[in-house]
């Protein structure tokens, strides 16, 4: 992924909305022939952002409709901070998918987007979602973090990259039962950079009714299964026949209303586990009826777009940054929120 490709996105999308067609058209072609060689995320894409700034619809009938069902976890929990979300009710609920050894990216993501006191007047909560590492001084290790900040959740479940999908599970079991008045959710990876600021303002809104069934963040449409065995992101044909995934949302973050997390979790434990997870949450969408919005198209982007302060004012979500890039970014992005127009 080269830096200048950031850069004229960031040029097209920023400066000229008047005259975006023709290079977004460009843009959309560059996507999707580089995406195949892409070393991130990409299970070959096609991105199709949109102008529509109206938020969704419920699309529930009735209020009745939308009363959450008791979930059931599918693994116990072995660290369930049940007490996480007491206190002011959350407007968002960050669930934070780590591998038990990060304690150092951990540490960094408190600091920085995941600070809990960041935007004044507005609770914004955080948890990991761990799963079991196999060693056994990392687990000693996590509990001892886990007893200062109290913000681990962990079931009884290998920690391994293919069960990240067990992870969002977890994430949306929890939150179903241990923070079910959080108004809205988000998953995000911890190689994200994410401005909180812009979410709340632009897209949750606080003053607004909360909204209900509602899901955004980058959504990609007509993504294919790679079907080359050597391939990190092959799926055989036995696993899943279809030639295209339904729509769904980048796992890098994506953000949801509360309503939508038992429901997704109770639809999820019946279908066959699939192990992308943010595949398999559109899976889950698609089987509750449901569409993602399109409203998260421009601010959240699964791949990396070279720093710049006052562009960041106005995005969500940015892939690959590491928690070193964060610590250096930070403080210039604080100072950017304030003084970029
Ligand atoms: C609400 O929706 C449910 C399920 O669709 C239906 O059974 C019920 O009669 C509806 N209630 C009202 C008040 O419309
Ligand atoms: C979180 O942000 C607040 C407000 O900006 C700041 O005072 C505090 O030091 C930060 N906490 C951490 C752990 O960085
Ligand atoms: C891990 O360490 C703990 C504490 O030292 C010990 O009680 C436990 O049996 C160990 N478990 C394994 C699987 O080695
Ligand atoms: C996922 O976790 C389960 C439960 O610990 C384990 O049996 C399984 O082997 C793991 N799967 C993968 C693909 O790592």
């Amino acid at each position: 992924m080269n830096e200048s490709r950031g850069l004229h996105l960031r040029t097209i999308r920023w400066k000229n909305p008047k005259f975006l067609l023709v290079p977004l058209f460009l843009a959309m072609v560059i996507l999707i022939s580089f995406s195949y060689h892409s070393s991130i995320k990409s299970y070959n894409i096609i991105i199709e952002p949109s102008t529509e700034t109206t938020t969704m619809q419920p699309t529930s009938p009735n209020s009745t409709a939308n009363l959450p069902k008791p979930t059931v976890p599918l693994y116990p929990y072995h660290i369930e901070e049940a007490s996480r979300c007491k206190g002011e009710v959350p407007l968002l609920m960050l669930l934070i998918p780590s591998v038990p050894q990060d304690v150092v990216i951990r540490d960094t993501v408190r600091k920085t987007w995941a600070n809990e006191s960041l935007i004044p007047g507005i609770s914004i909560k955080r948890v990991f979602l761990l799963g079991i590492p196999s060693n056994n001084e990392t687990q000693v290790a996590v509990e001892q973090e886990s007893s200062v900040f109290h913000d681990i959740v962990q079931q009884d479940f290998m920690d391994t990259y293919h069960n990240l999908t067990l992870k969002t599970l977890m994430g949306l079991e929890w939150v179903s039962r241990f923070c079910p008045q959080a108004k809205y959710v988000m998953k995000i990876d911890t190689d994200m950079f994410f401005n909180p600021w812009f979410l709340v303002r632009n897209i949750l809104e606080p003053d607004k009714p909360t909204k209900v069934g509602f899901i955004t963040g980058q959504v990609i449409i007509g993504a294919s299964p790679f079907r080359d065995p050597n391939n990190k992101w092959y799926i055989p044909v036995s696993l899943y026949p279809e030639n295209q995934y339904p729509v769904y949302c980048s796992g890098t973050g994506y953000v949801f209303s509360n309503d939508l997390s038992s429901r997704i979790y109770n639809v999820g434990v019946e279908i066959p586990i699939f192990p992308f997870e943010d595949v398999f949450v559109g899976m889950c969408v698609k089987k509750l009826g449901m569409e993602f919005s399109r409203q998260g198209g421009y601010y959240f982007s699964q791949y990396r777009l070279q720093y710049n302060g006052c562009h960041f004012t106005k995005m969500v979500t940015v892939h690959q940054y590491s928690s070193e890039d964060l610590v250096k970014l930070w403080p210039d992005f604080l100072k950017a929120m304030e003084t970029c127009t």
